[in-house]
């Protein structure tokens, strides 16, 4: 995407072709910062921290993480080392899991004197895939939306639940790939961006990268959502996921259950943008299998923003001594996903319709069984 003219990746090579430079998200929306990585221990660190997030991001992290840590020792021993490390940070998005088997199975054949320079290979591929399907997702959304009838008649209006836009993603984005292309085509739309507490990565993230694309969006408390649905304001609801089950579950940002349930009380399709790299084939109930992570409460305690004097402060907005909890998940049942889109196309979400749609995976799974 671009950024005030200039192209970039949420993750790239520095000049010095090993080293890798990510958007630091901790920082935006108030300061566009690169942080380099130079260790593994430094790609884990920036997953577990969240300068870079959204799961296909964090799988791509991960990637170069395993590169790193070749660089420096190509040995079994660290190879293990290195994917028992980074899969340790974040437990719920199965990118990371998936990313990590792929640098796993491409490097463990080779002799360690290879190791390196393969992993940095594999490691731009992925990046490279993740961009294309991100791109066919969007391509299969934009048919959708065009098939969606605005409400008020005017323009569309759509309402997106954390960040699954290119920041989640190395390029494009999941959720918001259909809303770009919508928008590049000259479809009218306008997207309410759901604040997303306790992070943020709404206000913060979705709301600065709709704004640099030029898409017309407007901030919302995370609870405005059922209101705004209630009175017709709402066409399409369409969000990420983090993992999604081989029945269709969708385990997705905490508060994205709630968009579903309001969205089907209203009769609003409710969509979710899963990549094949989100599917978790060995798992068939989301709410009893998929693991949630649970983050510092100190990200619910305080928040993060711009004084009047331009400087970044923290403040707390919890009572002294008031025990709080930070669930960083949720999970959608099936039944109210009106549909998922994938890179090969839209299919309600179903054990049948993704397994039409990824028979090879499917099969394998069951093979593992
Ligand atoms: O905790 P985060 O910011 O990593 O959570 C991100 C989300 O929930 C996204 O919706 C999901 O990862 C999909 S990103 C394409």
């Amino acid at each position: 995407m671009n950024i005030d003219g200039v192209p970039y990746r949420t993750i790239w090579l520095a000049e010095d072709g090993w080293r890798v430079c990510v958007i630091d998200q901790t920082r935006l929306p108030f300061r566009f910062e690169i942080a380099t990585l130079d260790t593994v221990a430094a790609a884990a660190r920036a997953i577990q921290e969240m300068t870079v997030r959204g799961a296909p991001l964090i799988g791509a992290t991960a990637a170069y993480g395993v590169a790193l840590a070749m660089r420096a020792d190509p040995s079994d021993e660290n190879l293990r080392a290195a994917r028992a490390e980074l899969l340790a940070t974040r437990p719920t998005a199965v990118n990371l899991a998936w990313a990590l088997s792929e640098m796993h199975a491409h490097l463990a054949p080779r002799p360690p004197s290879q190791r390196a320079e393969a992993a940095y290979a594999r490691a731009a591929a992925l990046c490279d895939a993740d961009v294309a399907c991100n791109r066919a997702i969007g391509a299969s959304g934009v048919e959708l939306l065009r098939a969606t009838p605005p409400r008020d008649g005017a323009r569309l209006q759509i309402l997106t639940h954390c960040n699954a836009g290119w920041l989640a993603t190395v390029d494009v984005g999941t959720a918001l790939a259909p809303v770009y292309l919508a928008h590049d085509q000259g479809i009218p739309l306008h997207v309410w961006v759901d604040e997303t507490r306790p992070r943020s990565q709404g206000a913060s993230l979705t709301a600065w990268e709709l704004g640099k694309h030029g898409v017309p969006h407007t901030v919302i408390a995370d609870n405005a959502g059922g209101h705004l649905m209630q009175h017709g304001r709402v066409d399409a609801v369409i969000v990420g996921t983090d993992r999604t089950t081989a029945t269709g579950d969708v385990c997705n940002k905490i508060g994205t259950y709630l968009k579903a349930l309001a969205a089907h009380d209203n009769d609003v399709p409710f969509y979710v943008a899963a990549p094949s790299s989100s599917i978790d084939w060995t798992k068939r109930d989301g709410v009893r299998e998929i693991p949630i992570e649970e983050r510092s409460a100190r990200e619910q305690t305080h928040v993060l923003g711009r004084g009047d004097d331009g400087a970044l402060t923290e403040v707390q907005v919890v009572p002294d001594g008031s025990p709080a909890a930070n669930f960083a998940f949720d999970v959608t049942p099936a039944r109210y996903v009106r549909a998922l889109l994938t890179e090969r196309g839209v299919t309600p979400a179903t054990e049948r319709g993704l397994a039409a749609l990824f028979p090879e995976r499917a099969q394998a799974a069951e093979r593992r069984e």
